[in-house]
């Protein structure tokens, strides 16, 4: 990595981590994950819409691949949607299932699946093998610890500098696998300053297994 990527990046860690300490203790409350949107809406939005063939009736999904929705942020979740709208996240069908979403379709959407409990983590093995390298990340090779940024148990965060920090704990774990993956080729690459792609070639196909069957096994609160 490049220094000045570097310390951008360690920039971005300590302000995450700082802004992490100043938060309520137990975290934002329900109405922080909600956001403007409105869930009732939502709902019918998403059956509409079909969302909920994919990404279930409760934003838990029925497919390995397919993400859960349950309880994320809505900030987060309505990113991705205006990604797949601008192309700065490609999906051959989120691409089409975006398209004609307005702003309202997608804060309320969004609304309703960030309401709904949190995802359970049915995934995971239960093995904690990647618990040191979430919790603590390796200095020595430059990797931050994702916890600062995605919580202890991976539930997540919404920073007030406009920075949504999505749940993992409890998501699909095959999804999370893929998308590691993705960050680490740079297919994917619509996070801010590049975070993730920054973390993620850090890691090894092997770190990236282990991290995914540990965080899908994870109880966000
Ligand atoms: C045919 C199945 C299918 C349907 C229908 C569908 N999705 Fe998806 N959705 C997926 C898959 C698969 C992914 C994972 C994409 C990837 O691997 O990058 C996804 C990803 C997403 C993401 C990104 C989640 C994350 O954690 O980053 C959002 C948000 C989303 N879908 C919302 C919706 C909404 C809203 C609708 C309805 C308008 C919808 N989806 C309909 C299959 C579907
Ligand atoms: C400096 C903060 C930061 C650190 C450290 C960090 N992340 Fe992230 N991560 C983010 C942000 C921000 C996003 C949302 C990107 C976007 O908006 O598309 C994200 C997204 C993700 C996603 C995609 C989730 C989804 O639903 O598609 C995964 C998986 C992920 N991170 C895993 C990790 C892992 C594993 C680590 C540690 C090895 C880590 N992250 C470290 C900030 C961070």
């Amino acid at each position: 990595m490049r220094l000045l990527q570097w310390i951008a990046l360690s920039l971005l860690v300590l302000l995450a981590a700082i802004e992490a300490t100043s938060a309520e203790p137990g975290g934002e409350g329900l109405s922080a994950r909600i956001g403007g949107g409105n869930p009732a809406a939502g709902k019918e939005k998403s059956d509409a819409g079909r969302c909920q063939e994919c990404h279930g009736v409760d934003g838990n999904s029925g497919d390995p691949r397919i993400p859960n929705h349950a309880g994320q942020y809505a900030g987060y979740l309505a990113k991705q949607l205006h990604d797949f709208q601008t192309g700065a996240r490609r999906h051959a069908v989120m691409s089409v299932m975006a398209e004609d979403l307005d702003a309202a379709d997608i804060a309320d959407i969004a609304a309703y699946f960030a309401a709904q409990k949190p995802m359970r983590g049915r995934d995971g093995s239960g093995k904690a093998a990647a618990r040191p390298l979430f919790e603590h990340g390796d200095a020595v090779r430059k990797i931050p610890a994702c916890a600062e940024c995605h919580g202890s148990n991976g539930e997540g965060r919404a920073g007030t500098d406009g920075m949504v920090y999505p749940m993992l704990g409890g998501q699909r774990k095959v999804y999370l696998r893929a998308q590691l993956v993705s960050w680490k080729l740079g297919e994917r690459n619509n996070s801010p300053d590049g975070v993730m792609n920054e973390v993620a070639k850090r890691l090894s196909d092997d770190e990236i297994d282990a991290l995914a069957d540990y965080l899908s096994g994870l109880q966000p609160p």
